[in-house]
């Protein structure tokens, strides 16, 4: 189990703090996945693959995984597969919303996106399976070779990371997306194509990291829960803002393009200050979550939370 934290409830991390934190849970990422992407794949798969993964994004959902994990004290072995598990969840779907037939994008974590780097038969392959490989990290052999991880915390991985995944998750919700092409929604299912595409997978990482602790305390899980779900439609209402006033260069994917595919964001339903002002109004309430979840320390996710809401890319 990672260290028991010490009761520092309320306790804030410094920049500096935060900043060593990240980058010591970034490495152990970044290695590991590196690892494990598209070795020994076939026929310039491997290749596809580890372009759409490794060098570039954020690694938020990782990053929220050890967080959730560190919070409850749960087992490192079964986190950082977790966290792999769903980044590459995150890269795969990524790779299909860029093709032709979804938003059509050529700019992708500051690279020209797979399907133009390698064609789009790979890049459905790719996608495809980065998707397998989640799992399969997910259930590694209990062989001596590797930390154990008890079965059914594998079990329970895999269901958690099934269900952000598909049709009542991050597909339901691109399903959603593309259907609304053109389409004035109301501000509830704005809300529920953003809680489905997007929210899905972030509450998922924190669910996650959460049961990485299999004997984690009801009310710590509900209010990790509460402090998911807010933060996951917080991150889409934030996307949504950048694709407006940020550049390309910045974002390292091409900015202005919801407007262009004529797609229902918050901005154009609420316009830039009151979209703003709402994802302040769901940062407000990841953190009340997080006070009141009972757990010793929550630094690391209340600064992701922060970090959500104020970034620039
Ligand atoms: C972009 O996600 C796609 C959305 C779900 C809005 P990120 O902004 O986390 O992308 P990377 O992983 O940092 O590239
Ligand atoms: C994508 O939302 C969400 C996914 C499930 C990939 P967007 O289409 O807004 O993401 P970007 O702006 O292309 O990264
Ligand atoms: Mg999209
Ligand atoms: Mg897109
Ligand atoms: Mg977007």
């Amino acid at each position: 189990m990672i260290a028991e934290p010490q009761p520092t409830a309320g306790a804030v991390f410094s920049a500096q703090e935060f900043s060593a934190w990240m980058q010591q849970c970034l490495e152990r990422t970044e290695s590991a996945l590196s690892r494990w992407v598209g070795v020994g794949a076939p026929a310039g798969l491997g290749e596809a693959m580890r372009y759409a993964v490794l060098d570039g994004g954020k690694r938020l959902r990782p990053l929220l995984v050890w967080a959730a994990a560190e919070a409850v004290g749960g087992l490192p072995a079964a986190a950082i597969r977790a966290g792999c598990a769903v980044e590459l969840i995150h890269a795969y779907s990524l790779v299909h919303d860029d093709m032709p037939c979804m938003d059509n994008d050529v700019l992708r974590r500051g690279k020209p996106t797979v399907h133009v780097q390698f064609g789009e038969a790979s890049a459905l392959l790719a996608g495809d399976a980065l998707q397998a490989l989640a799992f399969e990290l997910l259930v590694p052999e209990n062989d001596g070779t590797a930390e154990e991880i008890p079965a059914a915390l594998q079990a329970r991985l895999c269901r958690l990371l099934g269900a952000a995944a598909g049709s009542q998750g991050m597909a339901g919700g691109q399903a959603i997306d593309l259907a609304s092409v053109g389409k004035q929604l109301t501000e509830d299912q704005l809300r529920e194509m953003h809680r489905l595409k997007t929210g899905a997978l972030l509450l998922g990482s924190v669910r996650m990291g959460a049961a990485c602790n299999p004997q984690v305390d009801p009310a710590a899980w509900e209010a990790l829960t509460a402090y998911g779900q807010a933060l996951g439609v917080a991150f889409q209402v934030v996307d949504d803002i950048l694709d407006v006033v940020a550049d390309s260069a910045t974002l390292g994917k091409t900015a202005g393009k919801d407007a262009a595919n004529d797609k229902p964001t918050y901005v154009s339903l609420l316009g830039l200050e009151r979209a703003r002002a709402h994802a302040e109004e769901l940062c407000a309430q990841a953190h009340a979550a997080l006070a009141g979840s009972g757990l010793a320390d929550t630094r690391a996710l209340a600064a992701l939370a922060d970090m959500v809401v104020r970034r620039t890319h």
